[in-house]
């Protein structure tokens, strides 16, 4: 059993080889999380206090901020991630980080000293993902 219950079931019985590495990744992400250097937390500050769904419907503006570090990050050799499994219990991060009650966390980004492969990142090509319009195949 892992420290996350919910992936349990995804451990127990991924669904193919390839999803089995992506659960994998995110099980050693997991127990090798307090070794980052840095846990960058990034939150908002609703005003009032919020749960559940509102959390991530309310707070747009924080992605591309994270979006923005990420890049800065890759820009400077440092390996980073954003994460949410780990701040699925608000009130335990909030209790955590002594966060005031009108706050939430959004994204734990951890940063670090990459230990592998660090080439450029295999992109899509544009066409394949989009369509004019309306879905096509
Ligand atoms: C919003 C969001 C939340 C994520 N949460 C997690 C997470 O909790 N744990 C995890 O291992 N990966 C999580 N990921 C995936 C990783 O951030 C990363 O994208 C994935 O490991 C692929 O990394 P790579 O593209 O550098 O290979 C999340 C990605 C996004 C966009």
């Amino acid at each position: 059993m892992h420290g996350a219950p919910y992936i349990q079931a995804e451990v127990d019985q991924p669904r193919n080889a390839k999803h089995k590495r992506l659960v994998d990744a995110v099980v050693w992400q997991m127990d090798h999380m307090h070794e980052a250097p840095a846990l960058i937390v990034a939150c908002y500050d609703y005003d009032e206090p919020v749960s559940g769904g509102e959390i991530y419907r309310k707070a747009g503006s924080v992605w591309p901020g994270i979006q923005n570090l990420l890049l800065m990050a890759r820009s400077l050799g440092l390996g980073a991630a954003p994460t949410t499994l780990a701040l699925r219990d608000q009130a335990l991060v909030r209790t955590a980080l002594d966060l005031p009650e009108t706050f939430a966390a959004l994204c734990m980004i951890p940063v670090g000293y990459p230990s592998g492969r660090f080439g450029p990142v295999v992109r899509k090509p544009t066409a394949s993902i989009m369509r004019f319009d309306r879905w096509s195949e």
